[in-house]
């Protein structure tokens, strides 16, 4: 492959596959709307845009077989704030890559696209969007559109649902949503290397014992996570009082997201889930690998680490 261009480079999922796109394409571009990584690899490059700006992004794409869109404000807020960055961007994305030929979009959609579904119904990818928050919708926005640039224009796309991708699972709901970084890596990489892919989604879950979905029929993109959220279970259970059976942190797949009011922050009830000491969210945490930031976890997880 000539070119993949990679938005949101610099947030915690885009650092932790930025080498992997890398080794995938004789040229990376990676944009963001921070400043730029301390030090870019070989064969990357570097632009600091707002996607959500049509006409500083879309020439960017010229010349990109593929578009890996990781860019957005990762949280609940109020519908205006989200327009630009999660909803226009993710249209800018789409049209750029069609207007310049690019084969394929490569989208970090979420769980909760899915987020109102019960955690015990075991749903599989044909279930229905059920959005739970204003940022959940622009991820069934963004698959949609996926949809139909596939069906009328030809543009393949791969939406992964992405749960709770962390160094290590941070919360007892983490048992069932976790995606390790490892197995992230091989997501995207399977979501590139797949030779043909139409319009795909596919669950971000690593090979978790209590995993809530089902990926059987994503099947034909070779991805086999390999960690499992098990070996923190003893831990967090020891940690974590036991939820009531009605608590939609726990019965619905969204969590915290779920429970919220729409337009207030989802993240900071999984905050308190993880501990409330200090410790980073599941869905915002900075850490640029495993294990390099045991000083931030939750007390439970940072004894696990130390060990
Ligand atoms: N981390 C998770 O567990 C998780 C779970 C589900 C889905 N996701 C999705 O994965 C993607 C990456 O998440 P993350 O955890 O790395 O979040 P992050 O907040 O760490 O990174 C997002 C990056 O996007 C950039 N960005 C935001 N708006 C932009 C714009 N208008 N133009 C250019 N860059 C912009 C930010 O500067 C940031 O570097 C997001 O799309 C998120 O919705 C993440």
């Amino acid at each position: 492959m000539k070119k993949i261009v990679l938005t949101g480079a610099c947030g915690a999922l885009g650092m932790q596959i930025r080498e992997t796109l890398a080794g995938q394409a004789a040229e990376l571009l990676s944009v963001d709307i921070s400043p730029t990584p301390e030090t870019l690899l070989p064969n990357e490059r570097f632009e600091q845009v707002d996607v959500a700006d049509m006409a500083a992004f879309a020439p960017l794409v010229a010349g990109a077989d593929m578009v890996v869109h990781f860019a957005a404000i990762v949280d609940e807020r109020p519908f205006e704030e989200l327009l630009g960055p999660n909803f226009i961007a993710a249209y800018n994305v789409w049209e750029a890559a069609w207007q310049h030929g690019a084969r394929r979009v490569v989208y970090a959609s979420s769980v909760h696209a899915v987020g109102m579904h019960e955690t015990t119904a075991g749903i599989g990818l044909d279930a229905p969007h059920r959005p739970d928050t204003y940022y959940g919708l622009a991820k069934c926005f963004a698959e949609d559109m996926g949809r139909m640039y596939w069906e009328k224009r030809g543009l393949e796309a791969v939406c992964l649902r992405i749960f709770s991708c962390t160094a290590a699972p941070q919360n007892l709901r983490a048992l069932q949503t976790w995606l390790s970084f490892d197995d992230l890596r091989q997501l995207v990489r399977r979501a590139v290397e797949a030779p043909v892919t139409g319009f795909a989604t596919v669950y971000g879950v690593s090979a978790n014992t209590r995993a809530p979905i089902r990926n059987d029929t994503a099947g034909f993109l070779g991805f086999r996570p390999v960690d499992n959220a098990e070996d923190w279970a003893e831990a967090l259970q020891a940690d974590s009082p036991h939820p009531a059976p009605d608590d939609m942190n726990f019965t619905r797949l969204g969590g915290p997201f779920a429970a919220v009011p729409l337009g207030e922050s989802g993240l900071a009830g999984i905050r308190a889930m993880s501990g409330g000491d200090g410790a980073p969210p599941p869905e915002a945490e900075t850490a640029p690998a495993a294990g390099s930031n045991a000083d931030k976890l939750p007390r439970f997880l940072s004894r696990k680490m130390g060990d």
